[in-house]
């Protein structure tokens, strides 16, 4: 996804755009550039490839003098990562340069009637029309020029823009992709998220669509979608640089499996106060709702999957679980019954915020789950329960996922007594369970401390099926996408009963099987479903409860989870399962904080 970063101070400028552009690497990206202004002229730097490649090329920023800057890591959507393709922008007069997070969905349209007024493109991109409508309207008012501007733009943006005319200054507007504006001393920022910012200030502004800010040194304008100047009280980021560091481990990936029982217990503690579990700003009567309806993208959604059997097993209520890229195309029924609960680490995800919107507008209540405060999903809910994982950066998300699926068991169980569902004691028992989560997950991990060497025998293979049954179903999605998009390995998620409808034809001698065995209901069941790959030559690798010792005589390799209720089990049993597909893709010689062809958070259909 691509991410944007502006500067304006008394210093030079270009060195704090890259150090921004660094920390904004993690969201992945193909090409960068900087834009700086210094004595009336805009210099232009862009290249393919990683920021220190642009490091090189201005010899660390000492090449671009100027002290009012804007930079740009992009994740190509329109044209193929390139010099040329590359932002920031700059209009034919040479007054304009832009830097874009989002697409314009109008531009080819736009293009078309630029290029007749005799405007010429040198990019492919769709971005390139915005630098050359600010030419265009431009005529001296630059605050009416950029709101004209964007007026005239379909689709989503978080735009930083430079002007000859207006030295020291930067400006900033945004419709849906996030925008945050950090409040130095002498010095004043902008940039997609606050991981760019946080080692300059903990003080920023958030946004909001159709708004628009003209930020000086000293100085920062906000005005509203009707040009009114607004004044926009500043919030507090909770968490400092060292968070968004890697702390000594060798990637952020594995930095943030080990974060997981603290980041889960930031989850829970506020939560369970007097034995009972208090959740902030859900003031919602539950008594109204008679179906919920999960929504999310990729591991989001997986925790989902996993969520629904908790919720259903404890409130009764039928529970969906559907796919937001498939939910907001589906003419969805829905009416004022319905709960929408909407997952997102980032809250930018753009499947997710367009299902929310329609979801919403057919009458749905909304409640986000998000760990991104002040997140467009954020913004949009009726009401939000912060994950408080602090930040994730990484691709493949971790603590994002437990402290989603955290959020979860203690929305069910908070239901389920609010509904009546269960017994004062069962309630007690239950938030005892949640409470001792954080432990189970320190447990859990150094249970696993040798997985590297179990990682030896998996992962040199082309193909790798995880299956299991009911919970362990949900859990065996997220293990294969693990391992799919840090490793490489085509690994492949099924119902366990699934296997003789077809899947099992694709077993051969050495197969690698990872069973989840953490259901105890049907523990039996997924055990018959091992001797059936096995006999047909696959490698098992059970994962199941630590006491478990019937599964020995069955699997080649076993992981184990400290015995735990099985509707919470699967936060245990992921674990392991980050950890393997880490130490698989090790092996693979992965990049693993930063997967080929992936994005941290999805902002684009
Ligand atoms: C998971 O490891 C991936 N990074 C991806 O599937 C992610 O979960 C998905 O894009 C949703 O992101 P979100 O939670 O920020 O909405």
């Amino acid at each position: 996804m691509c991410g944007i970063v502006g500067f304006t101070g008394s210093e030079n400028a270009a060195p704090i755009i890259l150090g921004g552009l660094e920390k904004l690497e993690y969201r992945g990206y193909d090409s960068a550039g900087i834009a700086v202004l210094n004595e009336g002229k805009i210099n232009i730097t862009k290249v393919t490839g990683r920021i220190a490649v642009l490091n090189e090329k201005t010899e660390n920023g000492a090449l671009l003098p100027g002290t009012a800057a804007i930079g740009h890591t992009r994740w190509a959507t329109h044209g193929a990562p390139t010099d040329t393709n590359a932002h920031p922008h700059k209009s034919n007069n040479g007054k304009f340069a832009v830097v874009h997070n989002g697409i314009i969905e109008n531009y080819l349209e736009l293009k078309s009637s630029l290029t007749e007024k005799g405007y010429y493109f040198e990019s492919e991109t769709d971005t390139e029309v915005v630098v050359h409508l600010l030419e265009m309207y431009y005529n001296g008012d630059i605050k009416k020029c950029v709101r004209k501007v964007a007026s005239k733009l379909k689709g989503s943006y978080a735009l930083g823009i430079l002007c000859t005319d207006e030295p020291g200054k930067i400006f900033a507007t945004k419709l849906s992709s996030p925008l945050i504006i950090g409040i130095g001393a002498g010095e004043n920022y902008f940039a997609s998220d606050v991981t760019a910012l946080v080692n300059h200030t903990q003080n920023v502004i958030y946004l909001e669509d159709g708004e628009y800010a003209e930020i000086s040194p000293y100085e920062i304008k906000t005005f509203d979608c009707t040009g009114a100047e607004i004044k926009k009280a500043p919030s507090r980021i909770d968490w400092d640089i060292q968070a968004a560091e890697k702390g000594g481990y060798e990637h952020f990936m594995l930095k943030e499996i080990m974060e997981q029982p603290r980041a889960v217990k930031s989850a829970i503690t506020p939560r369970i106060k007097d034995e009972k579990i208090v959740l902030e700003d859900l003031n919602l009567d539950l008594s109204k709702v008679r179906n919920i309806l999960i929504t999310a993208c990729g591991s989001a959604y997986y925790a989902g999957c996993a969520g629904k059997y908790t919720i259903e097993k404890l409130c009764r209520i039928p529970v969906q679980v559907e796919l937001a890229s498939e939910l907001r195309y589906s003419d969805p029924i829905i009416d004022e019954s319905t709960l929408l609960i909407v997952l997102s680490q980032s809250g930018e995800t753009a499947d997710t915020i367009a299902a929310m919107k329609e979801c919403s507008k057919r009458g749905a209540k909304t409640l986000a789950i998000v760990n991104v405060v002040g997140s467009t999903i954020a913004k949009l809910a009726d009401f939000i329960l912060y994950t408080h994982a602090g930040p994730e950066i990484a691709v493949a998300t971790t603590k994002g996922y437990t402290t989603q699926l955290t959020l979860l068991y203690l929305f069910a169980v908070y239901a389920a007594n609010n509904l009546g569902k269960i017994t004062q004691d069962e309630y007690k028992n239950l938030i005892n369970e949640l409470a001792s989560i954080p432990k189970l997950l320190q447990n859990t991990i150094d249970m696993n401390s040798k997985i590297g060497n179990t990682a030896k025998r998996y992962f040199n293979t082309d193909s790798m099926f995880f299956i299991g049954r009911n919970t362990d179903y949900a859990l065996a999605l997220e293990g294969a996408l693990k391992m799919k998009e840090i490793s490489y390995i085509h690994a492949e998620s099924y119902a366990a009963g699934e296997l003789k409808h077809g899947t099992i034809a694709l077993i051969s001698e050495g197969t690698p099987v990872i069973a989840l065995l953490c259901n105890e209901d049907i523990t039996e069941k997924t055990m018959s479903n091992i001797l059936e790959v096995k006999s047909r030559g696959a490698r098992v690798l059970a994962v199941c409860f630590n006491d478990n010792k019937k599964i020995t005589m069955l699997a080649n390799d076993i992981i184990s989870v400290p015995r735990f209720n099985s509707i919470f089990s699967p936060i245990l049993e992921i674990v392991p399962l980050q950890l393997l597909a880490y130490y698989v893709a090790k092996l693979n010689g992965c990049d693993i904080d930063k997967p080929k062809n992936l994005a941290k958070s999805v902002t684009v259909e």
